[in-house]
């Protein structure tokens, strides 16, 4: 008999934030650099080995686009897990994510599994493997930039300065709303895999 128990997991948040991303990684370890915006939502299924059962997540990744907000309610009605993200380096980002948290604790399965999550810490962690900055310079995106300011401050060009949500405000907020809490990068796979492993474990065994 197939033991794996299914979970139906959603992933709410703004735009842009890497929602995609994260399920593109978890499902098939790749990386897409100009992933396109997600169109109503995206369904993909993955299997979780922990150590004593398997889980089928039967995903659903929703568009962030505001005009498909309408649509949230029809993907996390009955969800038993939701992954909320937002972007590290935009701190709007966070606010759209505790409506989301809201919306979900008033509206959504009360017993539902909330997971928030901050993704694209490779914007300010120098990578591990290398001597260089992890920055790659974007000159089209920062095109729009230039022209309203001339003279980038290269030399207090931190990693750390991109960040805009500091870690310890975003964990307090979530011990203090009841949420798993994590930091992850979708381009380098950290933190991926343990999203949905603690998500697992705090799914009741059937
Ligand atoms: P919507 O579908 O419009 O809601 O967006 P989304 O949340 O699904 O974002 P998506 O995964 O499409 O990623 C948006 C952009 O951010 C893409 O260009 C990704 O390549 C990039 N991106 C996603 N995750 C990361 C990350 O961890 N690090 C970096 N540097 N870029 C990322
Ligand atoms: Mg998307």
């Amino acid at each position: 008999a197939d033991k794996s128990v299914q979970v139906k997991l959603v992933l709410l948040g703004e735009a842009a934030v890497g929602k995609s991303s994260i399920v593109l990684r978890f499902v098939s370890n790749e990386f897409q650099a100009n992933k396109e915006p997600t169109i109503g939502a995206a369904f993909l299924t993955q299997k979780c080995r922990l150590e004593d059962r398997v889980l089928r997540y039967e995903i659903w990744d929703t568009a962030g686009q505001e005009r498909f907000h309408s649509l949230a309610p029809m993907y996390y009605r009955n969800a038993q897990a939701a992954v909320v993200v937002y972007d590290i380096t935009k701190g709007s980002s966070l606010e759209k994510a505790k409506t989301w948290v809201k919306e979900l604790q008033r509206q959504a399965n009360p017993n539902i599994v909330i997971a928030l999550v901050g993704n694209k810490v490779d914007l300010v962690q120098p990578s591990a493997s290398s001597s260089s900055p992890a920055t790659t310079p974007e000159p089209e995106d920062e095109a729009d930039d230039a022209t309203a300011t001339p003279g980038e401050p290269s030399a207090g060009g931190e990693p750390e300065s991109l960040r805009q949500v500091p870690r310890e405000e975003a964990e307090a907020y979530a011990q203090e709303a009841g949420l798993l809490f994590f930091e992850t990068s979708a381009k380098t796979g950290e933190g991926i895999v343990e999203i949905f492993t603690e998500i697992a474990k705090k799914i009741p065994i059937e």
